[in-house]
C-alpha cells in the first residue's frame, strides 16, 4: 500500500468513528463524565473512539504501533506509528458546543508523513502527505499570505490545568488584544492549526499541548506552507509541549510577542 491508499483507507475508517461519536452527541450526562487531571475530561465516547481508530488502522498497517491519548492500546515505537487523538475538543463535546475533531496523523521512522484531522460538526475533512499539499475536502488549501499583524485573527488555548506560564501569556494576549483583529479560543488545537491552515486564522500559538493534539494538524499546516515552530524557534513542537504556527510572514512576529512577553 503506498501512502495514499493508507490515508484513503484511514479516512474511511475516520468517518465510520465519527458517526459513532455523532450518534452519541448530546447524550453525555455528568455521570459519563470521568476527570483524568484537573480539568482534563474523557467519556466512554473518547475511549470507544479510540478503541474503533485502533482496530481500523491496524488492520489496515498490521505492522504499526501506536501512540494514542486514552491510553486504550499498548503505547509502542516502530517504524509506523499512528498518533491519535480520538476526539479533539472534548470538553466542547460534552457541553455540546460543535467544535471538535477526529486527529489521526502516521508517523514513519519518526516523521510524520499523514495527516488527517476531521471536524465532526461542518463535516470538514483537513487532509495532507509529506511533500504533497494540503486539502480541505479534497481542495487545495493554502495558509493566508498576510505581513500585517494588524490584519491578523490569531488562534490560542487558554491554559485551564497549567498555570505556570499564566503571567507571560495573558501578557501576550494584551499585546495581541491590543495590536490584531482579535483572538479567537476554539477549544480544538486539530481545527485551530486546520483553520490557520487554509487561512481562516493568521497563527495558532498554545503552551502545555500532546503530540496528539498537534501532530495531524502540524504537518497540515506545514504542507499548506505555513511554519510550525516551538516558542524558541526551534522545531520540537511535537513533543516540546508548546507550539506556534501560522504564514511565514507573521510567524516570526508572534514568536517575537510570546518571547517578549516572559519576564
Ligand atoms: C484539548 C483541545 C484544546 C486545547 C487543550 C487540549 P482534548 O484537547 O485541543 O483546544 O486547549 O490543550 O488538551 O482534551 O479536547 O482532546
Ligand atoms: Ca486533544
Ligand atoms: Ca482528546
Amino acid at each position: 500500500m503506498n501512502l495514499q491508499e493508507v490515508q484513503s483507507a484511514a479516512i474511511a475508517c475516520i468517518k465510520t468513528v465519527a458517526t459513532f461519536i455523532q450518534e452519541e452527541a448530546g447524550k453525555i450526562s455528568n455521570t459519563d463524565v470521568e476527570t483524568k487531571s484537573l480539568n482534563s475530561l474523557v467519556t466512554y465516547v473518547d475511549k470507544t473512539a479510540e478503541t474503533l481508530l485502533v482496530n481500523g488502522l491496524s488492520a489496515i498497517m498490521p505492522a504499526s504501533v501506536f501512540l494514542t491519548e486514552e491510553n486504550t492500546i499498548e503505547q509502542g515505537s516502530g517504524n509506523y506509528r499512528w498518533i491519535i487523538d480520538p476526539l479533539d475538543g472534548t470538553t466542547n463535546f460534552i457541553h455540546q458546543v460543535p467544535v471538535y475533531a477526529i486527529s489521526v496523523a502516521l508517523e514513519k521512522d519518526g516523521v510524520i508523513v499523514i495527516g488527517i484531522v476531521y471536524e465532526l460538526n461542518r463535516n470538514e475533512l483537513f487532509t495532507a502527505i509529506k511533500g504533497g499539499g494540503a486539502f480541505l475536502n479534497n481542495n487545495m488549501i493554502q495558509v493566508k499570505n498576510n505581513y500585517l499583524l494588524a490584519n491578523a485573527l490569531i488562534a490560542t488555548g487558554f491554559p485551564y490545568y497549567d498555570f505556570q506560564q499564566l503571567d507571560n501569556y495573558i501578557r501576550t494576549l494584551r499585546f495581541l488584544m491590543e495590536n490584531t483583529r482579535g483572538i479567537r479560543r476554539l477549544g480544538s488545537a486539530a481545527v485551530d492549526l486546520c483553520y490557520t491552515a487554509c487561512g481562516r486564522f493568521d497563527a495558532f500559538f498554545e503552551y502545555s499541548l500532546s503530540p496528539w493534539d498537534v501532530a495531524a494538524g502540524g504537518l497540515i499546516l506545514q504542507e499548506a506552507g505555513g511554519v510550525v515552530k516551538d516558542f524558541s524557534g526551534g522545531d520540537n513542537w511535537l513533543f516540546g509541549k508548546e507550539i506556534a504556527g501560522g504564514n511565514a510572514n507573521l510567524l516570526n512576529d508572534i514568536l517575537n510577542i510570546i518571547n517578549n512577553s516572559h519576564s
